[in-house]
């Protein structure tokens, strides 16, 4: 038998960004489960690292440092292990692609920022130029979407709106850069529990199911002081409900000045907008100070979906 020739590179890194949800409007559960959603994404300067290295044919590993290292786990329940696989077991000949994957974390495990999507979303696009595929854009957006609802717009980046589960994008008409603090709690919130409790507060989920208008406007204007007051989450009741300290993280932000307060997606990372650079400095200190939260990280966006570096 020949031996599998590595291709050129033998090593691809890929960089992802978090994901934080302006708005978030849910319906009730669909037949398969899933839930219907009116989503506005937005894509923020806190970025996971992946890197795909040539390996044997058919061996598929992963390891993990960083952030919440210790709690990913390293099977093909791997949302990134998952993603190889799919792309390998989709396009490539039989068994004849492996792939030795090492992920960076800076974003928080089960943190509703996205971090295990935005993995999977950096796997396919770091193997998919490892094995020389040349697919087309489209084809892995296909695949994205087969991996998880949010998949897809790790990959794109920028600011979207969502639709369908998550995966059906449609670019944001949104001016200007926006200043985040993000505030981690000590704890993660699984997505389905969180689901699940959103089906027992408010079973008949949102109606009419869209975005808010007064978000789309405030988002054209690129005037922060428009935008916070609009931000909204359906799950954050559900969030809160979970882990009611939330509510007063929500609070201190808002009392030490900014703009607006969310949960991010199923929680528990709180997002707040704040003004500028020195107001999210002001805002980061003060809430560390007050020991509310376990850590805060200062962000902007939009920032790219997951891109290649060298
Ligand atoms: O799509 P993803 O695998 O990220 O979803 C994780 C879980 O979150 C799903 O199994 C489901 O319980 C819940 N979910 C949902 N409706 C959505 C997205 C996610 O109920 N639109």
């Amino acid at each position: 038998m020949v031996a599998p020739v590595p291709p050129n590179p033998v090593s691809v890194r890929v960089r992802v960004p978090a994901k934080i949800n302006l708005a978030l409007k849910v319906g009730p559960p669909r037949d398969d489960g899933f839930h219907p959603l009116a989503t506005v994404f937005q894509a923020v300067s806190l970025f996971d690292e992946v890197q795909a290295e040539w390996a044997e044919p058919d061996r598929f590993e992963v390891t993990v440092s960083g952030e919440g290292a210790d709690t990913v786990p390293l099977d093909d329940q791997n949302l990134a292990i998952r993603a190889a696989r799919l792309l390998a077991d989709t396009y490539g000949q039989q068994d004849s692609l492996g792939v030795a994957l090492s992920i960076k974390k800076s974003i928080p495990v089960a943190g509703g920022l996205a971090g295990g999507s935005s993995n999977g979303a950096a796997a396919l696009v770091a193997c998919a130029v490892l094995w020389d595929l040349d697919l087309p854009p489209a084809k892995l957006r296909e695949l994205a979407a087969e991996l998880g609802s949010d998949v897809p717009f790790a990959m794109l980046g920028g600011t979207a709106v969502g639709s369908g589960r998550g995966e059906e994008l449609v670019p944001a008409l949104a001016r200007g850069s926006y200043h985040w603090v993000l505030a981690f709690g000590h704890h993660g919130l699984s997505t389905p529990a969180v689901y699940r409790r959103f089906d027992e507060l408010q079973p008949s989920g949102t109606h009419p199911l869209e975005v808010p208008a007064g978000l789309m406007n405030a988002l054209r204007s690129g005037d922060a002081t428009q935008v916070g007051p609009e931000l909204v989450n359906d799950l954050q009741p559900a969030a809160l409900n979970l882990q009611p300290r939330l509510q007063q993280v929500l609070d201190a932000g808002m009392e030490y000045g900014a703009l607006g307060a969310v949960v991010s997606g199923s929680g528990p990372t709180c997002a707040f907008l704040v003004a500028s650079e020195t107001a999210a400095v002001d805002l980061s200190v003060a809430l560390s100070a007050d020991g509310v939260c376990r850590a805060v990280r200062r962000v902007v966006g939009p920032v790219p979906g997951a891109r290649l570096i060298t």
